[in-house]
């Protein structure tokens, strides 16, 4: 090799370390930025991008279908005290709107049993909804492609355009199903769009008659219980919250100013939460009517404390640009209080809210039910954290600096198995689907 070759060759080298080096930081930083606490804007104050600019596509995550079985999605830990009802929206970072987690299987196959068995009570549309439900399905298959390129095959790449596209077929590397979306569909598009995510989905439109948003299509098969989905399509959404507790004086007036507002690039996240003592996706035994489960209070009463888990409604929204129809995801996580047990304040926290809490929300999220029952174990936790110098007993009880994350988001993250929660009281291999499968076997759902 001539010098001239020697010095290209080494210029070259130079060059492609830069740039790998480039990418690698814009990965990192696309991945762990959102656990920096400045980069966590309450989104009610502050404006995401600012402009019309069109929303970036998401970062690709390369995990395999392998990898997704062990890997856990972010540590919700959404406990504020002290509890005010606000809207408490956080800007979303795009690359976690359909987040991937070792439980995605288990929903899909759970989605598909609850809406054979229960139909239009999971999943119902209104007409003028088809134009929304067409943009979603192109954009849920759009941002898993580009999300999970491993996860996600296209065999057959078609535009959407309905006048002149084909339509795509999509194997789903995690399920091995494939889905065919070739043009004419043959189902209605929110049909895809449940087989493809593990969220739950609601559409919504304003109507030009009385302004007002209302919920034109929904595919909800996880709605926990406290709630009838099919009832509520074709409500707006103050009729949709008339049971929540303070709508009217705490969210109604900022939650119309934010949709008013909202841009097709300002995606925002919140998270609700409630105790139950089992896992089920459909309804929770916290939510379950005595008419179907006679033995409720016996099944609680046995039931150890330990068993007792947080199920968080991890929720966001965004607005689609072609038929301005805003999408509401949600998707249930389960957390067992013995998991964080270790976090600083989290049992204290959980016990000041189910016992001092305003008194509808106690109400509305059944607290009365269960909490003498776990008030003792909850103590104990309290106190242990206090033995281990977790947390002393002049310990300011009020909303985690790390709200509404673990205190370890930011650290105990890797690429392969996800977020790792590095408490000893963690079994990472456990899988609460499968206890769930068991809990789903009778009629009690
Ligand atoms: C910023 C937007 C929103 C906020 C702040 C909000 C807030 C809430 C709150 C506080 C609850 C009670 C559960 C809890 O404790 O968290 C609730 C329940 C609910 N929300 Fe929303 N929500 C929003 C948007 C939506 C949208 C767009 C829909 C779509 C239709 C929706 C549908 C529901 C339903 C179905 C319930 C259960 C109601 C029931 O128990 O009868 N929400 N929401």
């Amino acid at each position: 090799m001539d010098a001239l070759g020697a010095f290209l060759l080494f210029l070259g080298l130079v060059v492609s370390v830069v740039l790998s080096h480039k990418q690698i930081k814009s990965f990192v930083s696309s991945h762990a930025s959102r656990f920096k606490k400045e980069k966590v804007v309450d989104a009610e104050k502050k404006s995401m991008y600012g402009s019309d600019e069109p929303l970036p596509k998401p970062t690709p995550l390369m995990i395999t279908p392998e990898q997704v079985q062990n890997y856990d999605d972010r540590p919700w830990r959404p406990f504020r005290w002290p509890y005010h009802q606000t809207m408490s929206i956080f800007r979303l970072d795009i690359n976690h709107w359909l987040d991937m987690d070792k439980y995605y299987v288990h929903y899909i196959e759970e989605k598909k049993r609850i809406l054979n068995k229960y139909g239009k009570q999971n999943m119902d549309w209104l007409p003028e909804s088809y134009d929304a439900c067409y943009e979603l399905m192109e954009t849920v298959t759009e941002h898993l492609i580009q999300r999970y390129p491993l996860l996600f095959t296209v065999l057959k790449d078609g535009s959407f355009d309905e006048k002149t596209g084909k339509g795509k077929i999509i194997r789903n590397e995690v399920t091995n199903e494939v889905l065919d979306m070739t043009l004419p569909l043959k189902e209605y598009p929110l049909w895809y769009v449940t087989k493809l995510a593990k969220e739950d989905f609601y559409i919504v439109k304003k109507s030009p008659v009385d302004e007002k948003h209302y919920l034109v299509a929904a595919a909800v098969p996880f709605p926990g219980g406290s709630f009838d989905v099919h009832q509520k399509v074709g409500c707006n959404l103050d009729v949709i919250h008339s049971e929540v507790p303070y709508y009217k004086e705490k969210l109604q007036k900022s939650m119309e100013r934010w949709f008013n507002r909202m841009k097709s690039n300002e995606p925002v996240e919140r998270a609700s939460w409630y105790i139950s003592w089992d896992h089920k996706l459909k309804i929770n035994n916290v939510y379950q009517i005595p008419k179907y489960v006679p033995n409720q209070e016996a099944d609680l009463s046995s039931t150890d404390p330990k068993e007792f888990n947080v199920r968080v409604e991890r929720q966001t929204l965004r607005r689609l640009p072609r038929s301005q129809a805003i999408i509401f995801t949600n998707h249930p996580i389960f957390y067992s209080i013995e998991e964080m047990k270790d976090e600083p304040l989290v049992p204290s926290l959980i016990k000041k809210i189910i016992f001092e809490a305003p008194k509808d929300i106690i109400k509305y999220k059944n607290f009365e039910v269960f909490r003498n029952h776990i008030s003792d174990y909850l103590e104990g936790l309290v106190q242990r954290q206090i033995e281990k110098g977790i947390i002393d007993k002049d310990t300011p009880l009020k909303t985690l600096p790390s709200y509404p994350f673990a205190h370890w988001a930011d650290t105990d993250f890797d690429y392969v198995n996800g977020w790792n929660n590095p408490s000893p009281a963690y079994d990472k291999s456990a899988n609460y689907t499968e206890k769930a499968k068991q809990e789903l076997t009778n009629e009690n759902d």
